[in-house]
């Protein structure tokens, strides 16, 4: 499956949801989330998300790895997203930013 990262974090720009296939990015407050048991790695929506924050499973960033598990376990609490939508207020000051995973909103 593929997999969101920390870099969507307080942007969600949702230029991701426009093509998958298959309708499985969740959404929550400021991050979204791919369930990986309806990805089905059709890689299409990798080059849309201006954050470069979707990767495959088997080639996530060195530190990043345990988003696998997170997409998965926030994907069943979370709801469905389809439409894009305006990204946060301020996402293109914090696309690239470090250290956004303790901004993460459950
Ligand atoms: Fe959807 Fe394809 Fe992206 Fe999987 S790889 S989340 S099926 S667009
Ligand atoms: Fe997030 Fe990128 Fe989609 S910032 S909402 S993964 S387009």
């Amino acid at each position: 499956a593929f997999v969101i990262t920390e870099n969507c974090i307080k942007c969600k720009f949702t230029d991701c949801v426009d093509v998958c296939p298959v309708d499985c990015f969740h959404e929550g407050p400021n991050f979204l989330v791919i369930d990986p048991d309806e990805c089905i790695d059709c890689t299409l929506c990798e080059p849309e998300c201006p954050a470069n924050a979707i990767f495959a499973e088997d080639e996530l960033p060195e530190g990043q790895e345990h988003f696998a598990a997170l997409n998965a376990e926030l994907s069943k609490a979370w709801p469905v997203i389809t439409e894009v939508k305006d990204s946060l207020p301020d996402a293109d000051e914090w696309n690239g930013k470090a250290g956004k995973f303790a901004m993460l909103e459950k």
